[in-house]
């Protein structure tokens, strides 16, 4: 009984003080939480993304008063080095370029990739009736007389990291890639190394 009667008067000071420690609690979690997160990318700082061209054609080439048509196909190798992250490439745009200026346009459909996983992706490109300045539809022409053309291919994608249940912002993706395409040996290229960079 005495236990009870003294109770009232300690109330308000016993209500407060689990609510400070609740608190105090909750906001060392996220502090924890926050250098967690922070070691974890320290020490799984996902390695560069490995991107090669495997195989690739120009066909129906037709470059006529600074216009090119053509159809490309491309086969792009993707490989992710780590081995915790996986990455989410929730977007990814293609284009052909030639001299800096974009030929032709592609897309590829959105994957998840898992860590040390190779995912081959087959992208084709149709220019069609492309507008050139002279100057470059010049090269082009030449550079077709030998046989082959340079022709970069780049990709530009929107990623995710995933690091056990732990998802990054999105980070942008590029990739270029540089292919001699020949015109004797439709689908015969020579593997091509891309510089991949977040
Ligand atoms: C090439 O394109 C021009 C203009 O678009 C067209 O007139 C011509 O027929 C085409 N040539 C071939 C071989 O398709
Ligand atoms: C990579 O992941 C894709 C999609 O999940 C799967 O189809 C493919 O077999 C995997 N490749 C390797 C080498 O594990």
């Amino acid at each position: 009984m005495p236990t009870t009667t003294s109770q009232p008067s300690q109330a308000p000071k016993s209500r407060s003080n689990p609510i400070r420690l609740i608190a105090i609690v909750l906001l060392a979690c996220i502090v924890l939480l926050g250098l967690v997160v922070l070691i974890t990318w320290l020490i799984v700082k996902p390695k560069r993304l490995v991107y090669t061209i495997e195989d690739g054609s120009i066909q129906n080439f037709n470059l006529t008063n600074d216009h090119l048509s053509a159809d490309f196909d491309f086969v792009i190798r993707s490989y992710n080095p780590n081995k915790r992250v996986s990455i989410y490439y929730d977007s990814i745009q293609a284009t052909v370029n030639y001299n800096d200026q974009t030929v032709a346009f592609s897309g590829v459909d959105p994957f998840y990739q898992r860590h040390r996983n190779v995912t081959r992706f087959d992208v084709k490109f149709t220019a069609h009736s492309t507008a050139l300045p002279s100057s470059v539809s010049n090269d082009l022409q030449l550079e077709k007389r030998s046989g082959k053309i340079q022709f970069d291919v780049w990709l530009k994608a929107r990623i995710r990291f995933k690091v056990g249940a732990w998802k990054s912002r999105h980070r942008t993706l590029r990739v270029s890639c540089a292919p001699v395409l020949e015109f004797s040996r439709p689908k015969n290229l020579k593997r091509t190394y891309c510089y991949a960079e977040i």
